[in-house]
């Protein structure tokens, strides 16, 4: 049987990390960032060298296929991949694995020169982790970033999108040419880590995605006064920080006590201005983010702690500002995968479970656009979004190769 090299595989994880490694361990690569465009060119020059043809859209996505070079609806592609960027300090694995597994996969298949009926590609999406926007690449990838304006992406630190764009050498007026036609993806399978702790605790080997999480964010952005710190009377000052920081508890408290079971919310950017010891907060920023697999959920929660804002607002003496930022839509993957996988790890003696996915990833924006679905490996100690990120190499090599199977089964249905 078909299966992939896993020291070949092992050996790529190692060189990707490379690109943005941190002397602690770890890794930082924003998209279009140095570190990130070498990697770029890495991936490009590995994925030639197996024998791929390589081509990058408009929106920075990175392709590498069997035999095409474009999307076309006239010969739909079997499409894997997943992201190399990655959050701040953050792992080796979140994304590496499923675009080096993907590479490794269509390497097998290309060396072994196993014929498939429909061609296949990996792909390598841009900001997956949305420092300029939620799911940027396969968002552009499957038209829905038409009729937003570049100029008004940027990160929480205020980098806008059209100038990392243009320092990496791409065209920000071109990424609506990444829109791929209707009907140019036959199916988009994504191998990932777990990022949480249930498979390694119930002994699980492979995870099938059935759901993916929606996901709200909102900046908060609480106006005070600016005052001397030493001289303003305690019950005159109007701080900003203390409405950001109220807002935080009671906001958290509400989800907690008024969500559904599985609703969860972080803040996890707080900028104070000016931002010094010896000036009370005039101003304080907060990115807010919520989650839950049901939509309704969501936009009553987004509605309560709007509420709660108001009144934190009105009760210290201060303005509020609620911002949308972003609404990631929650996604259902496509049954027929999830039976194809299933027979894949049966086939290969694994066992899987079925599961939710709390994180997010491209392919729920692949779900509205064609079947799309996920193989989750456990990741030890459910650790995620740390430097000490990290699964066992003979689960990633099983992923790897339940991720082939399950490839060669969706190029030949
Ligand atoms: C993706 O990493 C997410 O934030 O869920
Ligand atoms: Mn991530
Ligand atoms: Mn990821």
């Amino acid at each position: 049987m078909l299966a992939i090299d896993a020291g070949r595989l092992s050996r790529r994880l190692s060189e990707l990390a490379r690109f943005g490694a941190l002397p602690g361990g770890g890794v930082t690569r924003h998209c279009w960032h140095p570190p990130y465009e070498e990697a770029r060119k890495w991936l490009i020059g590995e994925a030639r060298a197996a024998g791929l043809t390589t081509w990058v859209d408009g929106a920075g996505n990175v392709f590498a296929g069997t035999g095409v070079d474009r999307f076309s609806a006239e010969r739909p592609i079997v499409l894997t991949g997943s992201h190399i960027d990655t959050v701040p300090e953050g792992g080796t694995l979140d994304g590496a694995l499923g675009v080096m597994a993907g590479l490794e996969a269509l390497h097998t298949i290309a060396a072994s020169k196993t014929a498939t009926k429909r061609p296949l590609a990996v792909a390598a999406w841009s900001d997956e982790e949305g420092r300029y926007g939620s799911l940027f690449g396969s968002r552009a990838f499957i038209g829905k970033l038409a009729g937003l304006k570049m100029e008004d992406f940027a990160a929480v630190d205020g980098e806008k999108l059209v100038d990392v764009m243009r320092k990496a050498g791409f065209d920000p007026a071109r990424v609506h040419e990444a829109a791929a036609p209707q009907g140019s993806v036959a199916g988009y399978i994504e191998l990932h880590i777990e990022q949480g702790p249930r498979l390694e605790e119930n002994r699980i080997d492979i995870g099938v995605v059935q759901a993916i999480v929606g996901v709200r964010r909102s900046r908060i952005i609480f106006h005070g006064q600016a005052d001397h710190a030493g001289t303003t009377p305690m019950e005159r000052r109007r701080d900003a920080f203390l409405g950001g920081a109220e807002y935080a508890l009671r906001a958290r408290e509400h989800v907690v006590s008024k969500g559904s079971t599985v609703s969860v919310t972080n803040i996890g950017v707080v900028y104070v201005h000016p931002g010094a010891s010896n000036i009370v907060p005039g101003r304080t920023e907060m990115m807010h983010e919520m989650r839950d697999p049901d939509p309704a959920v969501l936009e009553r929660l987004w509605n309560e702690c709007r509420d709660i804002a108001d009144a934190v607002a009105k009760e210290r003496q201060l303005r509020v500002e609620v911002r949308p930022m972003s609404a990631t839509l929650p996604a259902q993957c496509a049954p027929k995968i999830q039976a194809m996988t299933e027979d894949v790890c049966k086939t290969l003696g694994l066992s899987s479970q079925r599961m939710y996915s709390a994180a997010g990833h491209d392919a729920q924006n692949l779900a509205a656009f064609t079947d799309s679905g996920m193989i989750f490996i456990p990741s030890s100690g459910g650790k995620s979004h740390r430097i000490d990120e990290t699964s066992d190499p003979v689960a990633i090599e099983r992923g790897a190769n339940v991720l082939l199977h399950t490839l060669l089964s969706l190029a030949n249905a």
